[in-house]
């Protein structure tokens, strides 16, 4: 068994890394310009959701920096503005572990903005535990607060349209399942608490952000919001800071010399929240700038409509 773990393990990693010196990821080609344009961007202190809030202020947008931890958040901020020279770009505080906070943040953000062009729902964790709500970390945090969020936020994407939503997944939603029956009873998709659950429970909450995707295309046709999910690529970020510190170790030679960076890595959310035409693609799922096939478990129509009246139900919007 373990030799069979080291052997896969290897054929794993040799193909990521023939994958990053070989195979050059895309960019994305749109050059728009975002003047009058307001964004937001959850997660945007670090890793990916930095560089693509990053750019997006580049491009005149009003942003705003849709995070849960002030000091980390203002630095950033205070980057981004000189990165930039654009003083368009806000914090406003948002915890995705709290449907409180999620709640809150929308109406601060319904009061006191007048737009809404993108939403951009990037943060993520790859952490077990539970949050404020008693949910599973990795199903609350990158599902049901990003659903909550979107659906609060939904009438005025509407009014502002055309407009998107762009909802940062993996390619581990391949990996995935959707377990309602798991769910009813824990209020998360897996239990355990080994590499290998964690894992398996972060690809099935990437799984739901694919699935919510595939519904909310659905919901909003005839409107002019449009909607995406993405695999960034693989990308050298914070998001393995809470795994096992000997995995950590292992991986951070490997990430370091292979992974690509937080720039390459938001080319494929800029594409979806930007490039021209994308809209008859609403509820796609994009990798390296490029729209993909998804397996059927992932474009279900049964349980998309499931997983959104559960979550309906588990954020109290019913
Ligand atoms: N890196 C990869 O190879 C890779 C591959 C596939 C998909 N992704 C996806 O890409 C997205 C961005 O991840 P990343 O790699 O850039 O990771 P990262 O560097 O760890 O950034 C994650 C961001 O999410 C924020 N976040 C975590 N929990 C939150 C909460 N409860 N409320 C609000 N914000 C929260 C973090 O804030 P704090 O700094 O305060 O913790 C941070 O800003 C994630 O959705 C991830 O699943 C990444
Ligand atoms: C990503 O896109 C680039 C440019 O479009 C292409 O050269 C490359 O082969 C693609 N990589 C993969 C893995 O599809
Ligand atoms: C969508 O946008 C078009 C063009 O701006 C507009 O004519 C139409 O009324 C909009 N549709 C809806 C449902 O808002």
């Amino acid at each position: 068994m373990a030799v069979f773990l080291l052997l896969a393990g290897m054929v794993v990693v040799g193909y990521m890394i023939f994958h990053n010196i070989f195979v050059k990821g895309a960019v994305c080609k749109s050059n728009v310009k975002l003047y009058g344009k307001t964004v937001i961007v959850t997660g945007s202190n670090t890793g990916i959701g930095k560089m693509t809030a990053l750019d997006l202020a580049r491009r005149g947008a009003r942003v705003i920096l849709a995070c849960r931890n002030k000091q980390r958040a203002e630095a950033a901020l205070a980057d981004i503005k000189r990165e930039s020279g654009s003083n368009e770009v806000v914090f406003m505080h948002l915890d995705l572990g709290s449907l409180k906070s999620v709640r809150s943040f929308a109406e601060t953000f319904l009061k006191t903005e007048r737009r809404l062009d993108l939403l951009i729902n990037n943060a993520g964790i790859y952490m077990q535990g539970s949050t404020e709500d008693g949910l599973g970390m990795m199903f609350g945090v990158n599902h049901i607060g990003h659903f909550l969020l979107t659906n609060l936020l939904l009438d005025r994407l509407k009014e502002c349209g055309p407009s998107r939503v762009v909802n940062v997944a993996s390619l581990g939603h391949n990996f995935g399942k959707i377990d309602f029956n798991c769910l009813s009873t824990h209020k998360e998709l897996g239990v355990g608490e080994s590499a290998t659950d964690v894992f398996n429970i972060y690809c099935n909450s990437k799984l739901c952000n694919v699935v919510f995707t595939h519904e909310l295309a659905k919901r909003l046709k005839d409107t002019n919001v449009t909607c995406y999910s993405l695999h960034p690529g693989i990308i050298e970020t914070e998001l393995g800071r809470y795994a096992n510190s000997a995995f950590l170790m292992l991986l951070k030679p490997i990430s370091m010399l292979f992974f690509k960076n937080s720039v390459a890595g938001s080319q494929t959310t800029l594409h979806c929240a930007l490039q021209e035409g994308l809209e008859p693609l609403s509820g796609c799922y994009f990798s390296n700038c490029t729209v993909r096939n998804v397996y059927p478990k992932a474009r279900d129509d049964a349980v998309a409509k499931k997983l959104w009246e559960v979550s309906e139900s588990l954020c109290g919007l019913l």
